[in-house]
């Protein structure tokens, strides 16, 4: 590859890094990092007022590569055009209020914004600033204004603010927003702003079921997929909650968490928080069984006696109650209930074969199926399997990355909800509230 003006020995995949004027512009400094780390060619342009928060040096350093803020310097490789025209990926953040409304209105007044008007690559924006600025209409109207212009605007987390307050206007960590632009520099159209305006919940993780104070059952889930498919709806424009048990990274900082342990406490916010949401993605490992009786204290050992054995009872099943509840009228007609297949395979049929037998017994609009196994699936950073329609049809998903795989998921879940109205067949009956199916009582003891 021939080293474009301004990506002086650039041959693997080149960034640049918008840097706005505000007290998140630190952080951009650990996403320089995230981007050098992979490889990659990191160009930092800062506004004139970012460098009042981080200096010109720590970018030049940390990227390896001159920082200009004017379209002035360097005129002779017209640095204003070919950075962004040569760019493979451009992240701004933080994206401040200011910036935002520069860009809303096509302002070339700076090297990032000439840098912003000239670039064909996605761009991806991580505003920051504070809660009442956020959520000014201008603001707003910029956001919707930069999302119809074809840009990817992460929603900010809620948080600690540059004072004593707190509210949503925080900047995301740089690794969230790092994997968010790894996705966009495998395919750039994997975050399309078609969420905006819908409420999706995600389950992620696997539950835990209590022996005693200090032991539980638990199973292998990281989390990992729910949590990618929470931070990708999220970056497409959802307000997103995600109902996480057990999961063993940090939670997406933009979407709203709750945390629960038990397949019954999960079943319980689902109960009371599923009928706000348009569509609601079961990908935790929810436990079937749980044991019967929980010791108040510490089971102990003894000295020669024989174990006893532990007695199981069934679980509800959360996904088929929430279609139950759908059929009933307990959660609107149009929400879309998306489930999740674990499955190994056995001799009684492949993974595809249970899946599809899952997906007629559970009756929700997707299922989706993934092989899993003590090494795959299960902890990993990629996954695979197939996307199988309630109504017909199967989509191959190839091992990808789990936020790959989660755009995949969210394009069929728009697909469905834009083919059907609402992604499925008109509810038989609106009667009851939500509840779930009566528990059985007892199953096999282990
Ligand atoms: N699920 C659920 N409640 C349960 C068990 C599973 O809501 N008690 C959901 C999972 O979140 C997932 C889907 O059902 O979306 C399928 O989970 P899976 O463990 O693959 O299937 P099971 O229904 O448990 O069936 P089996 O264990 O027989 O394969």
């Amino acid at each position: 590859m021939v080293a474009q003006p301004g990506w002086e020995g650039g041959t693997t995949r080149r960034i640049v890094i918008g840097v706005g004027g505000g007290i998140a512009a630190y952080k951009s400094c650990q996403l320089v990092r995230y981007f050098r780390e992979l490889g990659h060619h990191v160009v930092v342009i800062p506004t004139e007022s970012a460098l009042n928060f981080v200096g010109k040096a720590t970018f030049e350093a940390l990227s390896g590569n001159p920082v200009a803020t004017d379209v002035f310097s360097d005129v002779p490789s017209v640095r204003h055009v070919n950075l962004g025209k040569n760019a493979d990926l451009v992240v701004v953040a933080p994206a401040t209020a200011d910036l935002l409304a520069r860009m809303a209105q096509g302002r070339a007044d700076d090297l990032l914004t000439t840098t912003l008007l000239t670039a064909r690559c996605p761009v991806l924006l991580a505003p920051a600033m504070h809660t009442e600025m956020w959520q000014h209409p201008a603001t707003v109207r910029n956001v919707t204004t930069l999302r119809g212009d074809g840009l990817v605007v992460m929603p900010p987390a809620e948080g600690r603010l540059t004072g004593s307050d707190s509210g949503a206007g925080r900047l995301p960590e740089a690794d969230e927003i790092g994997r968010l632009g790894e996705l966009l520099l495998a395919d750039p159209d994997s975050l399309p702003q078609d969420l905006v305006g819908l409420k999706v919940l995600v389950t992620a993780g696997g539950t835990r079921e209590e022996l005693d104070p200090v032991r539980f059952l638990g199973n292998r889930s990281s989390g990992k997929q729910g949590q990618a498919l929470a931070a990708v709806a999220a970056a497409r424009g959802a307000r997103v909650t995600l109902v996480s048990a057990a999961t063993k990274i940090p939670n997406p900082a933009a979407v709203e968490t709750v945390h629960v342990d038990s397949a019954r406490e999960m079943g319980q916010v689902l109960l009371d928080r599923a009928p706000g949401f348009d569509v609601v993605i079961k990908a935790a490992a929810v436990a079937d069984f749980r044991p019967e009786k929980v010791s108040e204290s510490k089971m102990k050992k003894g000295s020669d006696s024989e174990p006893e054995a532990i007695r199981l009872v069934r679980n509800p099943d959360l996904l088929a109650g929430l279609v139950e509840a759908r059929r009933n009228g307990g959660i609107p007609e149009a929400t879309t209930l998306v489930g999740f297949a674990a499955e190994t395979g056995d001799a009684h049929g492949s993974v595809l074969d249970h899946g599809r037998a899952k997906l007629r017994r559970k009756g929700c609009d997707l299922l989706v199926v993934n092989k899993v196994g003590r090494t795959e699936a299960f902890g990993t950073d990629t996954n695979s399997g197939w996307i199988l329609r309630r109504t017909g049809g199967e989509t191959a998903v190839p091992v990808s990355g789990k936020y790959a795989v989660a755009s995949r998921i969210l394009d069929a879940v728009v697909l469905l909800r834009e083919e059907d109205g609402n992604g499925r067949e008109p509810a038989e009956a609106t009667t009851s509230g939500a509840q779930w199916p009566a528990e059985a009582t007892t199953s096999g003891a282990q």
